[in-house]
């Protein structure tokens, strides 16, 4: 039994008759027929703010294949566990008839309940009220739950479906903004942020999803962009749609901003149960374990896997899949900046975070966007005290012109800083390239690195052998009576004394070399040496990271 299984009730059944004459949404126009005694109005209220706000708007939702805000709860938490708060708040408007109009729960449900028997807070925006727009007391809801997660140590997770900043409410609707990206900041690397967006998320609202840790998006049906196609068209004189401005595909492959792509909304909150499996309730938990999977601990088919022509690329996909526990991979971001792969997985049960270099594309170099995707992920990881599992091949940092302007010397140091920063149990397996800066970058001994392991194909070297001596024998070659002939020797001279690991071993730069089918093995022996790892970084109010 965990503490969690009291929240596992049976749906509380409500009793009273609903009344169709009921027209106090102010609770107080009562009819003759209307129930007088208090547990009759309990369940009377109780039944009114379970009501839709407008039957065309739930109509529309439908015929959308979207959920309504209190069934994607439903569908999210264990169930039955759902607890809800301040489900009879309205908003205290008076402008714009908006007196009228004082629907209970103003337009966002919230409250608490288990996931996988483990707490959670929600929130879900309304959008057949309102259109899900955000007033101050919409606001003040979402903040008492935010304040709640923090105090009690456990994920809030958001659902947003909604029109923004409520406009008949002004500024007061904007102050509520703020209040929540202020949680939105003081929460993140406390406890876990989740933003499921299930429609709109447009304007400024946009940033307190930005501002949480992870973004599901639903094709077709949810939205996220800072200014409408119609702004656009005004402005930039550019004919968008919905869609390519700011749809599942734009942002998880060409912006980045969302992480995880779903088909519908099933999909999108079975993937948000399955992504808290792999996380802590708050930064002061270890990662969660679970029982360990007996995926065979030797496989000798990694041993394969790298090529022996140095420059033909291999899935590293297929390596992670064969060291972790079987089918316990759960990507970030998989179709985004793809010459990096992050996600988690379970290595003997326990929550690790992968980050490895794909050679399928663009040879694994760093660019702009891998650095940045691998560096917040990295983040993640150290803040919620994940270990962190790297298989490195990296030919460098990407060059060119687009790369340079781009700010690849300032996107690079990002993820330095963020491996130098972290301090779970890292642990670092070179398969094949580790070259010059980037092979730094991808958590070398020096930056902290716990455990350095080397495939037998490593080269660790400043650069790959072809650009090396054109750099080093330029004169030597010029003088050769053959010097295609001389360059392939000299190619050879320098593959052998430093595209090896055997001169990083000798100087102490990895801790071993093993044999790729002992991987999995090793990888579990060094996680359980480091299981109790402690480090601090100095005192201070925050470093400066290269933003
Ligand atoms: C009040 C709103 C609203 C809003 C929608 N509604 N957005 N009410 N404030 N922001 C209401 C509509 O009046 C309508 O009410 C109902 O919700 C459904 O809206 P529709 O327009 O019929 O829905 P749809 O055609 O699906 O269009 C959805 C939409 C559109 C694209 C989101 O409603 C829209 O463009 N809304 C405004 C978006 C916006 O500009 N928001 C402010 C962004 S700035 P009825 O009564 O007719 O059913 C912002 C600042 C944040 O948010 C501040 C942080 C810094």
């Amino acid at each position: 039994m965990t503490k969690l299984d009291a929240l596992v009730l049976e749906p509380i059944k409500l009793t009273g008759t609903p009344h169709q004459n009921r027209n106090d949404s102010n609770g107080t126009q009562m009819t003759a027929q209307t129930p007088v005694s208090p547990i009759e109005k309990l369940a009377h209220m109780r039944d009114e703010s379970h009501q839709t706000g407008s039957e065309r708007l739930l109509e529309r939702q439908r015929a959308q294949g979207k959920m309504t805000a209190r069934e994607r709860i439903e569908l999210l938490l264990d169930r039955g566990s759902f607890v809800e708060l301040d489900a009879f708040m309205r908003h205290r408007e008076t402008n714009f008839g908006m007196d009228k109009k004082r629907n209970l729960g103003d337009a966002v449900i919230t409250g608490y309940g288990a996931v996988n028997g483990k707490l959670v807070y929600v929130y879900s925006q309304d959008f057949t009220t309102f259109g899900g727009s955000v007033g101050r007391v919409h606001a003040d809801k979402i903040c008492k739950v935010m304040d709640m997660a923090m105090r009690n140590g456990a994920p809030i997770i958001g659902i947003n479906d909604s029109g923004g900043a409520r406009i008949q409410e002004g500024v007061n609707s904007l102050s509520g903004y703020a209040d929540i990206f202020q949680r939105n900041v003081m929460a993140s690397g406390v406890v876990p942020q989740i933003s499921l967006i299930m429609g709109p998320c447009a304007g400024g609202a946009v940033y307190s999803p930005a501002l949480t840790d992870f973004i599901v998006m639903v094709e077709e049906t949810s939205h996220m962009f800072v200014t409408g196609p119609d702004v656009v068209k005004t402005v930039t004189g550019e004919d968008v749609t919905f869609e390519e401005l700011g749809g599942a595909a734009t942002h998880t492959e060409i912006s980045g901003v969302a992480h995880v792509r779903a088909q519908n909304e099933f999909d999108a909150i079975h993937r948000v149960r399955e992504l808290l499996t792999y996380l802590p309730a708050n930064n002061m938990e270890e990662a969660p374990c679970c029982l360990p999977h007996t995926s065979p601990l030797i496989d000798k088919t990694l041993n394969g896997v790298v090529p022996e022509n140095a420059n033909k690329p291999y899935d590293v996909k297929e390596v992670i899949n064969r060291v972790i526990d079987n089918g316990s991979f759960y990507e970030i971001q998989p179709n985004y900046a793809e010459n990096i792969v992050v996600g988690f997985a379970r290595i003997d049960g326990a929550a690790v975070g992968i980050v490895a270099n794909q050679p399928l594309v663009l040879a694994g170099a760093l660019d702009v966007a891998a650095s940045r995707k691998a560096a917040r992920f990295v983040r993640f990881c150290d803040a919620f005290n994940i270990p962190l599992i790297v298989f490195e091949d990296v030919p460098g940092f990407m060059p060119g012109l687009d790369q340079e302007h781009g700010g690849i010397i300032r996107e690079g140091a990002k993820l330095l800083y963020a491996f130098c920063e972290a301090t779970v149990p890292k642990i670092t397996v070179i398969m094949r390239k580790a070259y010059g800066g980037a092979y730094l970058t991808m958590n070398c001994k020096q930056i902290r690195s716990d455990l350095n392991l080397a495939w037998p194909s490593a080269e660790l070297a400043v650069m790959g052998p072809e650009g090396a001596v054109k750099i080093i024998c330029r004169r030597e070659i010029a003088a050769a009576s053959d010097p295609v002939a001389k360059e392939k020797e000299l190619v050879a001279d320098y593959r052998e004394k430093f595209a090896n690991p055997y001169v990083a071993a000798e100087l102490g730069h990895i801790d071993d070399i093993i044999e790729p089918a002992q991987t999995r093995a090793r990888l579990i022996d060094g996680l359980r040496m480091l299981r109790n790892k402690r480090d601090t970084n100095p005192t201070k109010k925050h470093g400066n990271m290269p933003l």
